[in-house]
């Protein structure tokens, strides 16, 4: 069964890439670079021990699809390609609307043209802002987005469940991820942020490995246990098994249309100091950190309620923190 992932060499797509593969399903890849090399396909090949199905191209444009829907018969899509990094968003708004929206309709137009069902759409835990209960159910509000980017994933979401309903025949799932971290067993595939990463765990890793200056830890005046920000961090190869579930799910429902929405985290809360700690106790090695003002906009704490997806997809991640932590570190040390 063939399965088209937009966005394949990306972070989490190149994950999803082995699981699906795992799981006797037929992946192809389009991607135009913009975020990721062409080296994670040869690495994809060597893990999967045979070579790659990919097609390099801008899922922006029109033409890309009409080839992807003639060459391959496609029985659904998986949506990673977009652009991701919020600080960029806020200076360029426009960047974001036009590769993460515009290339959301065309999909939808070219689905409905070709005649493809399935699709699962990548959104993330912003959508719910700092939820008002503990850990965080999909009926909670969706409150307004702090970036375009994350708007982009509210307007998506809109657009995908909307455009789904009017229709006769198409099915579709957002996941909305909480916090991806960790790389492949091997140490082949992993996060590959260009220039200073944004994100907690890549900056650790690196600042660990002596690239980068000490780590710096954003507030320690939340109301928290230790008084720093609490997330939910789950192993990309526990989300990319769900994105596997959520696939399986969706091509065995015969009623269509179809949207549903879920939850893809660990369930667990931990803040920035026990991350640290859970570093140093997997990996033996010493962090150090600076401990700085809170950021306006962060906010406090945030976690998944994964209930649903445990029920509905019959998905839990197994993976724990210590292990995700020592997955990231063992990638640091590959491509340093
Ligand atoms: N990583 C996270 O923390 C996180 C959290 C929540 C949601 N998400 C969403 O998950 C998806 C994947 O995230 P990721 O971390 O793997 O990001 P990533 O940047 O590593 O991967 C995205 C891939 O899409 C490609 N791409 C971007 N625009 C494209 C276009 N117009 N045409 C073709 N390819 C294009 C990039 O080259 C890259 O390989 C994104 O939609 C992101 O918004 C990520």
């Amino acid at each position: 069964m063939n399965i088209l992932i937009t966005g394949g060499a990306g972070f989490i797509g190149s994950h999803t890439y082995v699981a699906l593969k795992e799981h006797g399903f037929t992946p192809i890849i389009v991607d135009n670079f913009s975020n990721s090399t062409e080296k994670v396909i040869s690495q994809l090949a060597e893990i999967c021990q045979e070579s790659i199905e990919i097609v390099k191209g801008d899922v922006n444009d029109p033409k890309i699809w009409d080839q992807l829907f003639t060459q391959y018969s496609i029985e659904g899509i998986i949506h990673f390609a977009a652009a991701k990094a919020v600080g960029e968003s806020v200076e360029n708004p426009l960047k974001y609307y036009r590769n993460n929206v515009g290339s959301t309709i065309l999909l939808l137009e070219k689905m409905q043209q070709y005649g493809i069902k399935n699709l699962v759409f990548s959104s993330s835990c912003t959508v719910y802002g700092q939820p008002e209960t503990l850990p965080v159910t999909e009926n909670s509000p969706v409150l307004r987005a702090l970036s375009p980017y994350g708007n982009t994933k509210q307007i998506c979401e809109e657009i995908i469940s909307e455009t789904t309903l009017a229709t006769q025949d198409l099915k579709s799932i957002s996941l909305r991820y909480f916090n991806p971290i960790g790389a492949h067993k091997s140490a082949k595939i992993g996060e590959l942020p260009l220039g200073p990463p944004a994100n907690l765990i890549p900056y650790l890793t690196q600042s660990v490995a002596g690239l980068r200056g000490p780590l710096q830890v954003w507030g320690t005046d939340y109301p928290t246990p230790d008084g720093t920000a609490i997330r939910d961090y789950i192993h990309v190869c526990d989300l990319a098994d769900a994105h596997v579930k959520a696939l399986a799910y969706l091509i065995k429902q015969d009623k269509a249309p179809f949207y549903d929405y879920f939850n893809i985290g660990s369930g667990q809360g931990s803040s920035v100091m026990q991350v640290i700690q859970a570093f140093e106790s997997a990996t033996g090695k010493k962090v150090n950190y600076e401990i700085r003002d809170k950021r306006p906009g962060d906010i406090t704490s945030v976690y998944a309620s994964t209930e649903k997806s445990n029920k509905i997809l019959d998905w839990k991640a197994k993976r724990s923190l210590e292990e995700s932590l020592r997955d990231a570190w063992a990638w640091q040390e590959a491509i340093k």
